[in-house]
């Protein structure tokens, strides 16, 4: 199987030993406490699972600086976008142990233990150039970008021990895994090549034709489709939701034991081309060899160009910083002609007209209107799901 991202071995910081675990969580009881915030709070979820590796915990300022400026720590680990701990909480102290609590399950619980190892003011000026190298703008109508400076002007970097999954492996018992339970289940499936499916919609035609090609293309023994089971922005549709409709997909629609559902516990940032290069780090964390980017990866609005999550592999990923290898894909839509998916770019002969092409908010429409997407864009199944959930929101 393909080796971790940084290390031969992974280390996730998850605290996987019963009684270390109980221990730790004890010890927290008499710590001082950090409300984290969510974004704070899901780089914890990765860093636990083992999605994260080899970070040992939440990188200072130098790190933060240089990932966002040049996709590199100050040691020289490739890495795409900064993993921190950014506050409004100033009390902590340098070399103080703290429990770091969920700011996303009821009552606040203890999520991890950090060790402080450096507490760092960030400037105004810092933030707005780190958020301009990571999102490619300083739009505030970035959702990105807005969350992004807003967590406050603090760093606290230091290594964690994880002690939980946050809401996750309640809330999504069954879709939620580590990357440690994915690379276990990979290999009890005896797969080899593995292509993994970023997701955070529920799955169209396109995007389910879109792993359908990607296997047949690789020769891939499997494909696992990861969706993003954390927090999204307004208007997208929810995990549950989301979660339906691709396993209802997946069970009638691809021969058995070819796809892996499964999920990770992060929230969207909505980075595009920086996103798509975190999502590969990640996914060769898991097992995977590959991974689909298709057209405007994690993007949002018109903030990215539609390849740009592509190029950004080819034009600034060094040669040999990541094992795992992009599966690039043009725009994937209904050929009316054709009567089936295809590449856009591989109909040479047809004009745009020969084409059905919907927009994420025409379908939305219609779903709050009572009508079913077209078969050319969805499977009868998933929309099915779709109504029922759009006529409970809209009742
Ligand atoms: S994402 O934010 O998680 O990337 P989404 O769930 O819509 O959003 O997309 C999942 C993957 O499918 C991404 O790699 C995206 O580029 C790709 N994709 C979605 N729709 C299309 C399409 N019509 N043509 C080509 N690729 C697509």
């Amino acid at each position: 199987m393909i080796k971790p991202h940084g290390s031969d071995t992974l280390q996730p910081r998850y605290v996987a030993d019963d009684a270390a675990r109980a221990q730790l969580v004890r010890e927290a009881e008499s710590l001082p406490s950090l409300l984290l915030n969510s974004a704070a709070a899901a780089n914890a979820v990765m860093l636990g699972a083992g999605y994260f590796n080899p970070l040992r915990g939440y990188m200072n300022l130098a790190d933060a600086l240089s990932v966002a400026a040049n996709m590199t720590t100050s040691d020289g680990l490739f890495w795409p976008v900064p993993i921190i701990n950014l506050t409004k909480e100033t009390g902590a102290t340098v070399g103080s142990r703290v429990a770091l609590r969920d700011p996303n399950v009821d009552g606040n619980p203890v999520l991890a233990v950090m060790d402080i190892e450096t507490v760092e003011s960030v400037s105004d000026e810092q933030i707005s150039a780190m958020a301009g190298q990571i999102f490619g703008t300083n739009d505030a109508g970035h959702p990105g970008v807005a969350t992004f400076t807003q967590l406050g002007n603090t760093l606290l970097s230091g290594p964690i021990q994880v002690l939980n999954y946050s809401y996750f492996s309640a809330e999504f018992a069954g879709t939620f895994q580590t990357a440690v339970e994915i690379r276990s289940e990979i290999e009890q499936r005896g797969w080899n090549k593995v292509v993994a499916f970023q997701t955070r919609n529920p799955m169209h035609l396109a995007h389910e034709e879109l792993c359908r090609m990607a296997m047949e293309r690789l020769e891939a023994d499997g494909c696992i489709v990861h969706m993003l089971l954390g927090k999204l922005k307004a208007g997208d549709i929810p995990a549950d939701v989301r979660d339906a409709c691709i396993r209802k997909m997946v069970d009638v629609y691809f021969p058995a034991n070819s796809v892996m559902v499964s999920g990770y516990g992060f929230d969207m940032l909505y980075a595009g081309p920086r996103e798509a290069v975190l999502h590969a780090v990640f996914r060769q964390n898991m097992g995977a060899s590959h991974l689909i980017v298709g057209r405007d990866h994690a993007g949002v609005g018109d903030f990215y160009g539609p390849f740009e999550a592509q190029t950004i592999f080819s034009e600034n990923v060094p040669e040999g910083a990541l094992e795992i290898e992009i599966f690039s894909a043009d725009h994937t839509a209904w050929s009316k002609k054709l009567g089936k998916v295809v590449m856009m770019r591989e109909a040479a002969d047809h004009e745009k007209d020969d084409f059905v092409l919907l927009s994420g908010t025409k379908v939305r429409e219609l779903l709050s209107e009572g009508i079913a997407p077209p078969p050319e864009f969805s499977r009868p199944e998933v929309a099915d799901i779709l109504m029922a959930y759009y006529q409970s929101e809209n009742s």
